[in-house]
């Protein structure tokens, strides 16, 4: 299933396991042409004493309030997911998470994609996943279109409108089998990766069935979840990367998206050291500045970076409106993950902060991470939020929200939100709305604003919710 790259520019500079390292690990050049898809296996995260926790220890950790274990545990999971898998995509050793289903391989309506990519769809997850396939897709996000999605105006996984950053869904083994599998409910089996299916759960209830009843079976506890987020670098010259610096950082302050950063950093893909204030000529040779007004350089191994194959870089060039060429990188500027360890799930999201912290630590930080955590791993920030307020039963709002995503204006007041406020909301049917603010939090599944008669739950998953 290899395809043949555009050669002239195919030198397959492999980073091999020198991706974990903290030099740029950039090793000499081989023939190889870059591939779309390739045969991946996907790898669970190791069980042992810190995955999973059992439900009875994160509680305590919530109901005394220990941010420190929290996070301590965001980085563990961080640190788990980022451990080398010992399976490989274009010479490059994968690291565990990137080797799990995509939202396209779990989903069957995403079938249009999976044939672009080489690989026409098999008839089960298990045959698809053994087959060659593309480990990421580099789409708009369908957060940012949630209401269009909703009417049927758009498709799962069209395009709309572009986006300077793009994302991918992922699920561990765990959780892809369970959304595969059909699952028992009221009158038969249904399938949560169809939307079809779920509209008929969704009707198949008993009219004595209450709106809290009314919801999928729960994932099974080592289901976990991802959204990633990549940005390009050019494989010559500098790139220009925005840099979190907390909403004051921002030309919009209320929805400061990446591209209002006014801090920036110059990318280069070949150099090393750290990150240190840019130069004149290199602010000159990087191209128009954008909002960007403070310059920072920095190398590409601050980054988890992949080199695009062609067909890859074609999908990026469509969701960023940019010219993007094979050789170029998808860089990892943020992700997503919650994990069902607790029944409400645990949430973190992560973020690129090389260098210093931001000024006040806004909505995360670098605080906690373990020693151990290598580079890149360690040139993210985190926050992490495991209930909806920070005391239990109180009323002050736990914040914790994505600089890369949770910021877009489609999002109602993005950067005062929670997570599970928002996931916790996700339905079947009639309702299926965002929050319109985070004054208080939510009481799922009984608040009659979002939790009818009319609606099905799905246990915190908006890709199920949102499965066509
Ligand atoms: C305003 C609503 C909203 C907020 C706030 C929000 N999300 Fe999501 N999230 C979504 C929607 C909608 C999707 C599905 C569409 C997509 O893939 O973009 C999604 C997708 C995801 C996924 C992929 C699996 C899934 O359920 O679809 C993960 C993981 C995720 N979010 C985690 C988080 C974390 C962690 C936070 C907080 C840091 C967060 N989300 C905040 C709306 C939200």
């Amino acid at each position: 299933m290899r395809r043949i790259g555009l050669t002239a520019t195919a030198i397959a500079v492999a980073l091999g396991g020198g991706a974990y390292l903290a030099k740029s690990a950039v090793s000499k050049p081989t023939a190889k042409p870059l591939v779309g898809v390739a045969t991946v296996t996907p790898v669970p995260l190791p069980t042992g004493p810190d995955y999973p926790v059992p439900q009875v220890k994160i509680d305590a950790w919530i109901v005394a309030g220990d941010t420190t274990a929290i996070r301590g545990h965001a980085w563990s999971l961080w640190q788990a997911m980022a451990a080398p898998s010992g399976q490989f995509f274009n010479g490059q050793e994968l690291p565990i998470w990137e080797t799990w289903a995509t939202g396209d391989d779990v989903f069957p309506t995403s079938s249009a994609a999976l044939k672009a990519a080489g690989a026409p769809r098999a008839a089960t997850l298990a045959a698809r996943l053994a087959r060659p396939r593309a480990i990421r897709h580099f789409r708009t996000p369908n957060q940012f279109h949630h209401a269009a999605l909703r009417s049927g105006a758009l498709k799962n996984g069209s395009i709309l409108g572009v986006s300077s950053s793009t994302v991918t869904t992922k699920f561990s083994p765990e959780a892809a089998t369970f959304i595969d599998t059909p699952q028992p409910g009221p009158g038969g089996t249904y399938n949560y990766s169809s939307g079809a299916s779920l509209l008929k759960l969704n009707a198949a209830w008993p009219t004595s069935a209450t709106p809290e009843q009314r919801g999928i079976n729960p994932f099974p506890v080592q289901g976990v979840e991802l959204k990633p987020v990549y940005g390009v670098v050019k494989a010559t010259g500098l790139t220009i990367q925005p840099l979190w610096q907390g909403p004051a950082g921002s030309t919009r302050p209320s929805n400061p998206t990446p591209d209002t950063w006014t801090t920036c950093v110059l990318i280069s893909p070949t150099g090393t050291g750290p990150v240190r204030p840019a130069t004149k000529a290199e602010i000159a040779s990087a191209g128009p500045p954008g909002a960007c007004t403070t310059f920072l350089w920095a190398p590409l191994s601050t980054f988890y970076a992949v080199r695009l194959s062609a067909s890859e870089a074609k999908e990026f060039a469509t969701a960023t409106g940019k010219p993007v060429a094979q050789g170029d990188y998808a860089v990892l500027q943020a992700m997503h993950v919650n994990t069902k360890e607790i029944p409400f799930w645990t949430w973190q999201t992560f973020w690129w902060q090389p260098g210093a912290d931001t000024p006040n630590g806004f909505p995360g930080s670098k605080q906690n991470q373990p020693a151990s955590l290598g580079a890149p791993w360690n040139n993210y920030a985190a926050c992490a939020a495991y209930s909806q307020t920070t005391t239990v039963g109180g009323s002050t709002m736990q914040v914790c929200f994505n600089p890369y995503l949770e910021t877009d204006p489609s999002i109602p007041v993005g950067i005062t939100s929670n997570c599970m406020s928002c996931h916790g909301v996700a339905v079947v049917g009639q309702g299926a709305t965002y929050p319109s603010n985070y004054n208080k939090p939510i009481a799922f599944f009984t608040d009659p604003t979002y939790f009818t008669t009319q609606n099905t739950h799905t246990d915190f998953s908006w890709a199920v919710a949102d499965a066509q």
